[in-house]
């Protein structure tokens, strides 16, 4: 790894990148998974690789509390909460969300991982999360503690080296199972992930090339965070690579009903993946990303017989958020008799 960055071990790597044989038949390409939704604590997920990162960062600097934001289902938080747990600091999650009368799976989690989870509705104006996040921080630090904040998705630089480090680890994987030059397509949400990967790929020289399905509105905002994000890191890291908007690949046009939102391609994706091999999708990032991957090869622009490394981000719990769970019974109690 040609970046330096300290972190503390919590996760098993590197995770499992597996031949999907009953897909790759049905599909007509050879698909294969990289399981990062196999990352252990907290019931695992991509930002895992982040945490161990933002964690070591956390230490140093004496924190005593993980401060992070997200919507009402956020994985990160989860997974931000079993780390504080781990770390033995507080964690509190802040959503700028209406609270959505449900208590989503991650919530559950959350809580019962000893999380404080705070809801603010959103009022449209522009700074709002930025003054919750400062309101938060005085708050607790009046109350004596020392808090580490982690911004969306534990998307920065400091963050950054979780998926550098997994392009690294995908590339040695992809040279031994002698699938160099294959495409890996990840979920974009708050970028990190595909940044991570942009930049490993790139600054270590691989042949893998990437392309992310972004499961929400890619709008200027993200364009132009698209860049600043990628120029922040070459710098904190001194990257030698360079990137210009062409030269990232990311799809925008599967975003379907909007971010989280129920909708019946995304679960035929999550039945086909189960049904065929046995692995379980979410229904907000990778069960999305993998209705959009096939949206692509039925429109080819994946071609067939391409080889393709799916990123399993993890995310499942969200299965069990009422309002995703709703749609699954209605649509699977049919094959349950009681007799
Ligand atoms: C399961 C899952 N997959 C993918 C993503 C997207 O990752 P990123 O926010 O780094 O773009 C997230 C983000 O929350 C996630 O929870």
């Amino acid at each position: 790894m040609k970046i330096q960055a300290k972190k503390i071990q919590m996760i098993h790597l590197p995770t499992p990148l597996e031949y999907l044989p009953a897909l790759s038949a049905e599909l007509g390409v050879e698909l294969y998974i990289k399981r990062d939704d196999l990352t252990s604590l907290a019931m695992g997920g991509n930002k895992m690789r982040k945490l161990e990162y933002l964690a070591a960062e956390a230490v140093d600097q004496g924190a005593t509390m993980l401060l992070t934001v997200g919507g009402a289902q956020t994985n990160h938080g989860r997974q931000t909460a079993g780390v504080a747990a781990r770390l033995g600091m507080k964690c509190v999650i802040a959503c700028i969300d209406r609270y959505p009368g449900e208590i989503s799976a991650n919530i559950l989690l959350d809580r019962i991982m000893g999380a404080e989870v705070v809801f603010e509705a959103p009022t449209g104006e522009k700074g709002q999360q930025e003054a919750l996040v400062r309101r938060l921080i005085e708050k607790y630090e009046a109350a004596g503690e020392k808090v580490y904040y982690i911004p969306v998705g534990g998307s920065n630089a400091a963050g950054l080296p979780g998926y550098y480090e997994c392009a690294c680890e995908l590339d040695a994987q992809a040279r031994a199972m002698g699938i160099g030059g294959a495409r890996v397509v990840s979920a974009v949400g708050s970028i990190g992930t595909y940044m991570g990967l942009f930049c490993g790929l790139r600054n270590e020289g691989s042949d893998l090339r990437l392309t992310g399905i972004a499961i929400s509105d890619f709008g200027p905002d993200k364009e132009v965070r698209l860049q600043e994000y990628f120029d922040e890191v070459r710098q904190h890291f001194g990257m030698t690579c360079t990137a210009e908007r062409a030269d990232f690949d990311i799809e925008t046009g599967y975003v379907r009903e909007g971010y989280n939102q129920p909708n019946a391609d995304v679960r035929q994706a999550i039945y086909l993946m189960a049904r065929k091999e046995g692995i379980i999708l979410d229904p907000c990032y990778t069960g999305k990303a993998f209705a959009g991957l096939l949206d692509m090869i039925r429109e080819g622009k994946i071609q067939k017989g391409e080889k393709i490394i799916f990123l399993h981000s993890g995310g499942q719990p969200g299965i069990n958020t009422p309002h995703h769970r709703v749609e699954f019974e209605r649509e699977l109690l049919d094959g349950i008799t009681v007799l």
